[in-house]
Protein backbone atom coordinates (compact mmCIF):
# COMPACT_ATOMS: atom_id res chain seq x y z
CA UNK A 1 0.00 0.00 0.00
CA UNK A 2 1.26 3.50 -0.80
CA UNK A 3 1.77 6.26 2.33
CA UNK A 4 -0.79 8.52 0.33
CA UNK A 5 -3.51 5.60 0.46
CA UNK A 6 -2.58 4.89 3.70
CA UNK A 7 -3.35 8.85 4.20
CA UNK A 8 -6.42 8.73 2.80
CA UNK A 9 -7.79 6.10 4.70
CA UNK A 10 -6.57 7.47 7.99
CA UNK A 11 -8.16 10.90 7.33
CA UNK A 12 -11.96 8.95 5.83
CA UNK A 13 -14.75 9.07 8.22
CA UNK A 14 -17.56 8.74 6.58
CA UNK A 15 -18.92 5.24 7.75
CA UNK A 16 -20.27 3.73 4.60
CA UNK A 17 -16.68 4.35 3.30
CA UNK A 18 -14.77 3.00 5.84
CA UNK A 19 -16.95 -0.36 5.66
CA UNK A 20 -15.06 -1.30 3.14
CA UNK A 21 -11.70 -0.97 5.35
CA UNK A 22 -13.63 -3.02 7.86
CA UNK A 23 -14.39 -5.62 5.81
CA UNK A 24 -11.07 -6.01 3.56
CA UNK A 25 -9.18 -6.31 6.61
CA UNK A 26 -11.68 -8.85 8.00
CA UNK A 27 -10.92 -10.73 5.21
CA UNK A 28 -7.66 -10.59 4.83
CA UNK A 29 -7.47 -11.89 8.71
CA UNK A 30 -10.40 -14.86 7.66
CA UNK A 31 -7.96 -16.29 4.92
CA UNK A 32 -4.61 -15.39 6.46
CA UNK A 33 -5.03 -16.46 10.46
CA UNK A 34 -8.53 -17.79 10.53
CA UNK A 35 -11.22 -17.45 13.17
CA UNK A 36 -9.50 -18.75 16.17
CA UNK A 37 -8.95 -15.78 18.68
CA UNK A 38 -5.88 -16.81 20.58
CA UNK A 39 -5.22 -15.95 24.03
CA UNK A 40 -1.93 -15.06 25.43
CA UNK A 41 -2.26 -15.02 29.77
CA UNK A 42 -0.28 -11.92 31.00
CA UNK A 43 1.61 -11.81 33.91
CA UNK A 44 2.38 -7.88 35.31
CA UNK A 45 5.68 -9.48 37.23
CA UNK A 46 7.12 -6.14 38.61
CA UNK A 47 5.58 -2.33 38.44
CA UNK A 48 9.31 -1.45 39.23
CA UNK A 49 11.11 0.63 36.52
CA UNK A 50 14.29 2.72 36.01
CA UNK A 51 12.66 4.73 33.07
CA UNK A 52 11.14 8.37 33.11
CA UNK A 53 9.27 8.01 30.04
CA UNK A 54 6.90 11.09 29.92
CA UNK A 55 3.64 8.71 29.01
CA UNK A 56 3.70 5.34 31.62
CA UNK A 57 2.65 5.81 35.40
CA UNK A 58 5.51 3.19 36.06
CA UNK A 59 8.01 5.86 35.46
CA UNK A 60 10.54 6.15 38.18
CA UNK A 61 9.58 9.52 39.41
CA UNK A 62 6.11 8.41 39.97
CA UNK A 63 6.43 8.12 44.23
CA UNK A 64 2.96 7.78 44.12
CA UNK A 65 2.97 4.71 43.37
CA UNK A 66 3.41 1.10 45.63
CA UNK A 67 5.89 -0.96 43.96
CA UNK A 68 5.68 -4.97 43.89
CA UNK A 69 7.66 -7.59 42.28
CA UNK A 70 5.92 -11.30 41.46
CA UNK A 71 8.16 -13.66 43.35
CA UNK A 72 8.98 -17.01 41.61
CA UNK A 73 6.50 -19.03 43.29
CA UNK A 74 3.45 -16.58 42.56
CA UNK A 75 5.10 -16.16 38.70
CA UNK A 76 5.03 -20.33 38.32
CA UNK A 77 1.61 -20.35 39.66
CA UNK A 78 0.47 -17.88 37.21
CA UNK A 79 1.87 -19.93 34.40
CA UNK A 80 0.00 -23.05 35.32
CA UNK A 81 -2.76 -21.43 35.83
CA UNK A 82 -2.10 -20.33 32.45
CA UNK A 83 -2.22 -23.92 31.10
CA UNK A 84 -4.96 -24.80 32.88
CA UNK A 85 -7.48 -22.09 31.44
CA UNK A 86 -6.30 -23.29 27.44
CA UNK A 87 -3.58 -20.74 26.95
CA UNK A 88 -0.78 -21.76 24.53
CA UNK A 89 1.07 -18.71 25.97
CA UNK A 90 2.47 -16.89 28.76
CA UNK A 91 4.12 -13.47 28.55
CA UNK A 92 5.91 -11.78 31.10
CA UNK A 93 5.63 -8.71 31.33
CA UNK A 94 7.21 -5.78 33.73
CA UNK A 95 8.69 -2.46 34.01
CA UNK A 96 12.45 -2.05 32.80
CA UNK A 97 13.27 -3.74 37.12
CA UNK A 98 17.12 -5.11 36.79
CA UNK A 99 16.15 -6.76 39.68
CA UNK A 100 14.78 -9.02 37.58
CA UNK A 101 18.71 -10.19 35.95
CA UNK A 102 19.49 -12.34 33.83
CA UNK A 103 19.96 -15.45 35.63
CA UNK A 104 16.42 -14.56 37.39
CA UNK A 105 14.40 -14.44 34.42
CA UNK A 106 16.30 -17.58 32.09
CA UNK A 107 15.51 -20.11 35.15
CA UNK A 108 11.91 -18.47 35.35
CA UNK A 109 12.26 -19.40 31.81
CA UNK A 110 13.31 -22.95 32.03
CA UNK A 111 11.36 -24.17 35.19
CA UNK A 112 7.87 -22.76 33.40
CA UNK A 113 9.56 -24.90 30.24
CA UNK A 114 9.79 -27.74 32.19
CA UNK A 115 6.05 -27.85 33.97
CA UNK A 116 4.30 -26.79 30.92
CA UNK A 117 4.02 -26.85 26.89
CA UNK A 118 3.15 -22.82 27.11
CA UNK A 119 5.04 -20.70 24.55
CA UNK A 120 6.60 -18.11 26.80
CA UNK A 121 6.96 -14.41 25.56
CA UNK A 122 9.04 -11.74 27.59
CA UNK A 123 8.40 -8.04 27.81
CA UNK A 124 10.60 -6.78 30.31
CA UNK A 125 11.60 -3.35 28.26
CA UNK A 126 15.28 -2.36 26.94
CA UNK A 127 17.93 -4.82 27.97
CA UNK A 128 21.57 -5.74 26.90
CA UNK A 129 21.86 -7.92 23.81
CA UNK A 130 23.88 -10.50 26.34
CA UNK A 131 20.68 -11.11 28.23
CA UNK A 132 18.31 -11.67 25.27
CA UNK A 133 20.69 -14.27 24.77
CA UNK A 134 20.88 -15.71 27.55
CA UNK A 135 16.97 -15.96 27.80
CA UNK A 136 16.28 -17.32 24.18
CA UNK A 137 18.65 -20.02 25.06
CA UNK A 138 16.63 -20.79 28.36
CA UNK A 139 13.66 -21.35 26.17
CA UNK A 140 11.65 -18.04 25.42
CA UNK A 141 9.72 -17.63 22.10
CA UNK A 142 8.68 -14.48 21.60
CA UNK A 143 9.37 -10.73 22.56
CA UNK A 144 7.37 -7.77 22.62
CA UNK A 145 8.90 -4.34 22.15
CA UNK A 146 6.81 -1.73 21.06
CA UNK A 147 8.59 1.34 19.17
CA UNK A 148 5.61 3.60 20.20
CA UNK A 149 6.02 6.12 17.06
CA UNK A 150 8.83 5.07 14.22
CA UNK A 151 9.23 9.43 14.37
CA UNK A 152 12.69 8.65 16.34
CA UNK A 153 12.29 12.58 17.74
CA UNK A 154 9.14 12.25 19.08
CA UNK A 155 9.92 8.91 20.69
CA UNK A 156 13.03 10.41 22.55
CA UNK A 157 11.12 12.66 23.47
CA UNK A 158 8.43 11.00 25.45
CA UNK A 159 11.22 7.77 26.06
CA UNK A 160 14.12 10.31 27.18
CA UNK A 161 17.18 8.11 26.30
CA UNK A 162 19.11 6.14 29.23
CA UNK A 163 22.42 7.02 27.50
CA UNK A 164 23.71 9.15 24.24
CA UNK A 165 24.00 6.66 21.22
CA UNK A 166 21.80 3.90 22.45
CA UNK A 167 20.16 1.20 19.90
CA UNK A 168 16.37 2.10 19.30
CA UNK A 169 13.89 0.01 19.12
CA UNK A 170 14.17 -0.78 15.55
CA UNK A 171 17.45 -2.07 15.80
CA UNK A 172 16.79 -3.95 19.28
CA UNK A 173 13.60 -6.06 17.24
CA UNK A 174 16.37 -6.81 14.54
CA UNK A 175 18.82 -8.00 16.93
CA UNK A 176 15.77 -9.75 18.66
CA UNK A 177 14.63 -11.59 14.92
CA UNK A 178 18.59 -12.61 14.19
CA UNK A 179 18.44 -14.35 18.11
CA UNK A 180 15.15 -16.35 16.82
CA UNK A 181 12.40 -14.60 18.70
CA UNK A 182 9.05 -13.97 16.99
CA UNK A 183 9.30 -10.45 17.63
CA UNK A 184 6.35 -7.50 18.12
CA UNK A 185 6.46 -4.13 17.82
CA UNK A 186 3.41 -1.69 17.93
CA UNK A 187 2.59 1.71 18.73
CA UNK A 188 0.31 4.13 20.71
CA UNK A 189 -2.26 6.06 18.58
CA UNK A 190 -2.81 9.92 19.46
CA UNK A 191 0.39 10.91 21.56
CA UNK A 192 0.36 14.34 21.68
CA UNK A 193 2.51 15.75 19.01
CA UNK A 194 2.03 12.63 16.36
CA UNK A 195 0.39 13.67 13.49
CA UNK A 196 -1.65 11.37 10.80
CA UNK A 197 1.27 11.69 8.70
CA UNK A 198 3.43 9.82 11.38
CA UNK A 199 1.07 7.26 11.61
CA UNK A 200 1.03 6.75 8.05
CA UNK A 201 4.59 6.42 8.67
CA UNK A 202 4.27 3.46 11.14
CA UNK A 203 2.14 1.51 8.98
CA UNK A 204 5.16 1.63 6.26
CA UNK A 205 7.02 0.70 9.39
CA UNK A 206 5.39 -2.45 9.96
CA UNK A 207 5.38 -3.06 6.07
CA UNK A 208 9.42 -3.11 6.09
CA UNK A 209 9.41 -4.69 9.36
CA UNK A 210 7.36 -7.41 9.28
CA UNK A 211 7.35 -8.23 12.69
CA UNK A 212 5.31 -11.23 13.53
CA UNK A 213 2.62 -9.31 16.14
CA UNK A 214 1.69 -6.13 16.26
CA UNK A 215 0.26 -3.94 19.35
CA UNK A 216 -1.95 -1.01 18.93
CA UNK A 217 -3.75 0.84 21.56
CA UNK A 218 -4.48 4.33 21.86
CA UNK A 219 -2.33 6.50 24.12
CA UNK A 220 -4.06 6.96 27.48
CA UNK A 221 -3.20 10.09 29.34
CA UNK A 222 -1.85 9.28 32.97
CA UNK A 223 -2.20 12.04 35.63
CA UNK A 224 0.95 11.46 37.26
CA UNK A 225 3.05 11.72 34.27
CA UNK A 226 4.16 14.69 32.49
CA UNK A 227 2.93 14.00 29.14
CA UNK A 228 -1.16 14.30 30.44
CA UNK A 229 0.00 18.14 31.27
CA UNK A 230 1.52 19.02 27.73
CA UNK A 231 -0.40 21.16 25.71
CA UNK A 232 1.82 18.73 22.86
CA UNK A 233 -1.53 18.92 20.31
CA UNK A 234 0.62 19.15 16.60
CA UNK A 235 -1.69 20.52 13.77
CA UNK A 236 -3.00 18.04 12.35
CA UNK A 237 -3.02 16.04 15.52
CA UNK A 238 -3.51 12.25 15.56
CA UNK A 239 -6.60 11.87 18.02
CA UNK A 240 -6.15 9.31 20.22
CA UNK A 241 -9.68 7.62 19.67
CA UNK A 242 -11.30 4.09 19.18
CA UNK A 243 -11.63 4.96 15.55
CA UNK A 244 -8.16 6.24 14.72
CA UNK A 245 -6.99 2.93 16.59
CA UNK A 246 -9.33 0.33 14.50
CA UNK A 247 -8.07 2.45 11.57
CA UNK A 248 -4.25 1.35 12.49
CA UNK A 249 -5.24 -1.88 13.25
CA UNK A 250 -7.18 -2.39 9.96
CA UNK A 251 -4.01 -1.30 8.31
CA UNK A 252 -1.92 -3.22 9.74
CA UNK A 253 -3.98 -6.48 9.25
CA UNK A 254 -3.45 -5.39 5.53
CA UNK A 255 0.26 -4.65 5.49
CA UNK A 256 1.46 -7.54 7.07
CA UNK A 257 -1.81 -10.31 6.43
CA UNK A 258 -0.13 -12.72 8.49
CA UNK A 259 1.08 -10.53 11.86
CA UNK A 260 -0.63 -12.22 15.40
CA UNK A 261 -2.42 -8.28 15.89
CA UNK A 262 -4.35 -8.16 19.64
CA UNK A 263 -7.06 -6.60 20.52
CA UNK A 264 -5.78 -4.13 23.08
CA UNK A 265 -6.34 -4.10 26.55
CA UNK A 266 -5.79 0.24 26.01
CA UNK A 267 -8.82 -0.17 23.75
CA UNK A 268 -11.03 -2.13 26.03
CA UNK A 269 -10.29 0.92 28.69
CA UNK A 270 -11.98 3.48 25.93
CA UNK A 271 -14.47 0.97 25.22
CA UNK A 272 -15.41 -1.30 27.60
CA UNK A 273 -18.79 -2.68 26.34
CA UNK A 274 -17.23 -3.46 22.61
CA UNK A 275 -13.65 -2.19 21.86
CA UNK A 276 -12.10 -5.52 22.07
CA UNK A 277 -14.92 -6.98 19.70
CA UNK A 278 -14.71 -3.82 17.06
CA UNK A 279 -11.21 -4.56 17.25
CA UNK A 280 -11.03 -8.20 16.69
CA UNK A 281 -13.86 -7.65 13.70
CA UNK A 282 -11.77 -5.31 11.89
CA UNK A 283 -8.49 -7.38 11.78
CA UNK A 284 -7.06 -8.07 15.36
CA UNK A 285 -6.94 -11.89 16.21
CA UNK A 286 -5.18 -12.20 19.80
CA UNK A 287 -6.41 -11.23 23.17
CA UNK A 288 -4.43 -10.83 26.12
CA UNK A 289 -6.15 -11.70 28.81
CA UNK A 290 -4.63 -10.45 32.55
CA UNK A 291 -3.04 -13.39 34.87
CA UNK A 292 -1.90 -11.01 37.41
CA UNK A 293 -2.87 -11.66 41.19
CA UNK A 294 -5.81 -9.67 41.89
CA UNK A 295 -3.70 -7.74 44.55
CA UNK A 296 -1.20 -6.75 42.15
CA UNK A 297 -3.37 -5.81 39.26
CA UNK A 298 -4.12 -2.28 40.30
CA UNK A 299 -0.56 -1.22 40.95
CA UNK A 300 0.35 -1.50 37.51
CA UNK A 301 -0.93 1.33 36.47
CA UNK A 302 0.81 2.20 32.81
CA UNK A 303 -2.85 4.10 32.47
CA UNK A 304 -5.63 5.21 34.61
CA UNK A 305 -9.01 2.68 34.75
CA UNK A 306 -7.44 -0.29 33.22
CA UNK A 307 -10.10 -2.52 31.62
CA UNK A 308 -10.13 -5.62 33.76
CA UNK A 309 -8.39 -4.38 37.10
CA UNK A 310 -11.18 -5.78 39.26
CA UNK A 311 -11.48 -9.25 37.89
CA UNK A 312 -9.56 -12.45 38.44
CA UNK A 313 -7.68 -14.34 35.72
CA UNK A 314 -11.40 -16.74 35.57
CA UNK A 315 -13.53 -13.87 35.20
CA UNK A 316 -11.24 -12.33 32.43
CA UNK A 317 -11.22 -15.82 31.07
CA UNK A 318 -15.04 -16.65 30.93
CA UNK A 319 -16.01 -13.25 30.09
CA UNK A 320 -13.83 -12.99 26.75
CA UNK A 321 -14.71 -16.86 26.07
CA UNK A 322 -18.21 -15.42 25.97
CA UNK A 323 -17.94 -12.48 23.98
CA UNK A 324 -15.97 -14.07 21.42
CA UNK A 325 -18.23 -16.77 20.42
CA UNK A 326 -20.94 -13.93 20.52
CA UNK A 327 -19.16 -12.61 17.44
CA UNK A 328 -18.32 -15.53 15.98
CA UNK A 329 -15.43 -16.45 16.97
CA UNK A 330 -13.62 -19.05 19.19
CA UNK A 331 -10.56 -19.77 21.55
CA UNK A 332 -7.73 -20.94 19.48
CA UNK A 333 -5.81 -24.22 20.60
CA UNK A 334 -1.85 -24.64 20.84
CA UNK A 335 0.42 -21.64 20.91
CA UNK A 336 -0.73 -19.60 18.42
CA UNK A 337 3.07 -19.19 16.81
CA UNK A 338 3.18 -16.65 14.14
CA UNK A 339 2.66 -18.40 10.60
CA UNK A 340 4.62 -16.06 9.19
CA UNK A 341 7.39 -16.92 11.67
CA UNK A 342 7.39 -20.65 10.89
CA UNK A 343 7.74 -20.07 6.96
CA UNK A 344 10.32 -17.69 7.54
CA UNK A 345 11.88 -20.60 9.81
CA UNK A 346 11.43 -23.70 7.70
CA UNK A 347 14.08 -22.52 5.75
CA UNK A 348 16.77 -21.31 7.65
CA UNK A 349 19.54 -23.99 8.18
CA UNK A 350 19.38 -24.55 11.88
CA UNK A 351 15.49 -25.74 11.03
CA UNK A 352 16.97 -28.28 8.30
CA UNK A 353 19.36 -29.53 11.47
CA UNK A 354 16.42 -30.49 14.22
N1 LIG B 1 -1.48 4.97 27.32
C1 LIG B 1 -1.57 3.92 26.46
N2 LIG B 1 -0.65 2.96 26.35
C2 LIG B 1 0.41 3.04 27.17
N3 LIG B 1 1.48 2.26 27.30
C3 LIG B 1 2.27 2.76 28.26
N4 LIG B 1 1.72 3.88 28.78
C4 LIG B 1 0.56 4.09 28.10
C5 LIG B 1 -0.44 5.08 28.15
N5 LIG B 1 -0.37 6.12 28.99
C6 LIG B 1 1.72 1.11 26.43
C7 LIG B 1 3.04 1.28 25.66
C8 LIG B 1 3.86 0.12 26.14
C9 LIG B 1 2.83 -0.88 26.55
C10 LIG B 1 3.30 -1.92 27.51
O1 LIG B 1 1.83 -0.08 27.17
O2 LIG B 1 2.78 1.17 24.27
O3 LIG B 1 4.72 -0.40 25.13
FE1 LIG C 1 -11.69 -9.20 31.90
FE2 LIG C 1 -14.07 -9.24 30.47
S1 LIG C 1 -12.05 -9.72 29.86
S2 LIG C 1 -13.74 -8.92 32.60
Amino acid sequence: MERRDIVRWLREDRPETLQVLWETADSARTVEVGDAVHLRGLVEISNHCRRSCLYCGLRRENSRLTRYRMSEQEILACALQAEELGYGTVVLQSGEDLWFDEGRVASLIRKIKERTSLAVTLSLGERRPEEYALWRAAGADRYLLRFETSRRDLFEHIHPPLERGAAGRLSLLRLLRRLGYEIGGGVMVGIPGQTVEDLAEDILTFSRLEPDMIGVGPYIPHPGTPLASEPGAATDQAPATELMTCKMVALARLVCPRANIPATTALATLNREEGRELALARGANVVMPNLTPARYRALYDIYPNKACVGETAEICFTCLKGRLESIGRYVGVGRGDSPGYRMKNALTFSAQER
